[in-house]
C-alpha cells in the first residue's frame, strides 16, 4: 500500500515538472525572438560617405556599434572608407549618386527588408563660388547644385521612408546650412545657388515633417557649423572651423536627442534654434 502511494507520488512530481518543462518552453519561445530583435543594433544609411562629415559619420556611428549603410559615388576609388570598413564589419558599402534617381530606387528595392533607425542626408556640394555671384550666375552650376542638395534629399527621403517607419528611431535627417536661413541674409549675398539649396533643403525637410509625422517619422534639419573639409576649404567662408569629429560628435548628439518637441527645426550643431 506505502509501496503505491509513493508510487502515485512519484508520478505526480514527474507530471508537475513535465507540465512546468512545458511552460517555460512555450515561454522561451515566445520570447526569444523579441530578445533577438532588442539586440540588434540600430541601423544609419549615409549618402556622401566618401570623405569629409559623411566619412566621419560613418566612423562615429560604427564604432558605437551601429550598422552603417555608407553610400558613395565611387567606391573603389573611397580608400579611406574602404579602410573603415576593413576595421568595422557593420559598415556595408553601396555605390550611391544622389542625382542618379534610378539607382536610388535599385538600392531601396534591394534594401526593402531593412529598417532603417537614421538616414542622413549628408551629400552636398556648394558649387563654385565665382559662378554664383551677382555678376556671374551660371545657370548650369545652379542645376547641378539643386540636383545633389534638394532632389537629393526629397529624392533619398521617398525612397526609403517605408524603411524609416519599419525601424525604431524613424529618423530623417538632412545637413543644412545657415547660408540657407533667410533671417541671417540680411548683411552679405552672393552663393545663391547654395543659399537657395539649403533654403529648399529646409522646406522639403518641413513638408516631409508633415507628410511623415503621423507614421512617427522625427526630421532633422542641422547645421554643422564651419567644418574643416574639403568644401568647408573651397568656400572660403570666414568664421569658427571646426574639426569634423568635434562637429559630426555635435550632429550624432542632436541626431540622438531629436523626439517630436524639437523636430522640424533648424538647430545649429552646438544646440541652439537657428532662425528660417
Ligand atoms: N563643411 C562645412 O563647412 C559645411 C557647412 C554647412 C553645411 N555643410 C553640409 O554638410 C554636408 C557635408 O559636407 P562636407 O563638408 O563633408 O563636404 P565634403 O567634404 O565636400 O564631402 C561631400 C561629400 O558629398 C559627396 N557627394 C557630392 N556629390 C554627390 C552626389 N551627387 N552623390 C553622392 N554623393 C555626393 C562627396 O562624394 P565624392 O567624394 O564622390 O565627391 C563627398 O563624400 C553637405 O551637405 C554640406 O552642404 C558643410
Amino acid at each position: 500500500m506505502c509501496k503505491f502511494f509513493s508510487e502515485l507520488k512519484r508520478r505526480e512530481v514527474i507530471r508537475v515538472a513535465i507540465a512546468y518543462l512545458l511552460v517555460a518552453g512555450v515561454l522561451v519561445a515566445i520570447w526569444t525572438p523579441h530578445i533577438a530583435v532588442a539586440q540588434q543594433p540600430p541601423t544609419v544609411l549615409v549618402t556622401g560617405s566618401s570623405r569629409g562629415m559623411g566619412l566621419e559619420l560613418t566612423k562615429q556611428y560604427a564604432a558605437k556599434g551601429w550598422k552603417v549603410i555608407a553610400t558613395c559615388r565611387t567606391p573603389i576609388t573611397a580608400d579611406a572608407l574602404n579602410v573603415l570598413a576593413e576595421e568595422y564589419s557593420r559598415i556595408a558599402i553601396e555605390e550611391l549618386d544622389v542625382t542618379d534617381h534610378a539607382e536610388i530606387e535599385a538600392l531601396a528595392k534591394r534594401y526593402a527588408d531593412v529598417p532603417i533607425d537614421v538616414l542622413i542626408n549628408n551629400a552636398g556640394i556648394f558649387g563654385p563660388v565665382a559662378m554664383q555671384t551677382l555678376e556671374e550666375l551660371d545657370y548650369d552650376t545652379f542645376v547641378d547644385v539643386m540636383a545633389v542638395n534638394v532632389y537629393g534629399p526629397l529624392k533619398m527621403s521617398q525612397s526609403f521612408a517605408d524603411n524609416v517607419v519599419a525601424s525604431e528611431q524613424k529618423k530623417i535627417v538632412t545637413i543644412t546650412s545657415g547660408l540657407g536661413s533667410m533671417a541671417l541674409t540680411d548683411k552679405n549675398g552672393g552663393y545663391y545657388f547654395y543659399r537657395i539649396s539649403k533654403a529648399g533643403a529646409n522646406i522639403v525637410g518641413r513638408a516631409l515633417a508633415a507628410d511623415l509625422r503621423e507614421r512617427g517619422v522625427l526630421i532633422g534639419l542641422f547645421n554643422p557649423g564651419i567644418v574643416e573639409t574639403e568644401f568647408g576649404r573651397d568656400t572660403g567662408y570666414a568664421g569658427l572651423r571646426l574639426k569634423p569629429d568635434v562637429a559630426v560628435g555635435a550632429l550624432i548628439g542632436l541626431i540622438d536627442e531629436l523626439d517630436a518637441e524639437n523636430a522640424a527645426t533648424m538647430f545649429n550643431y552646438d544646440g541652439t534654434r537657428m532662425p528660417w
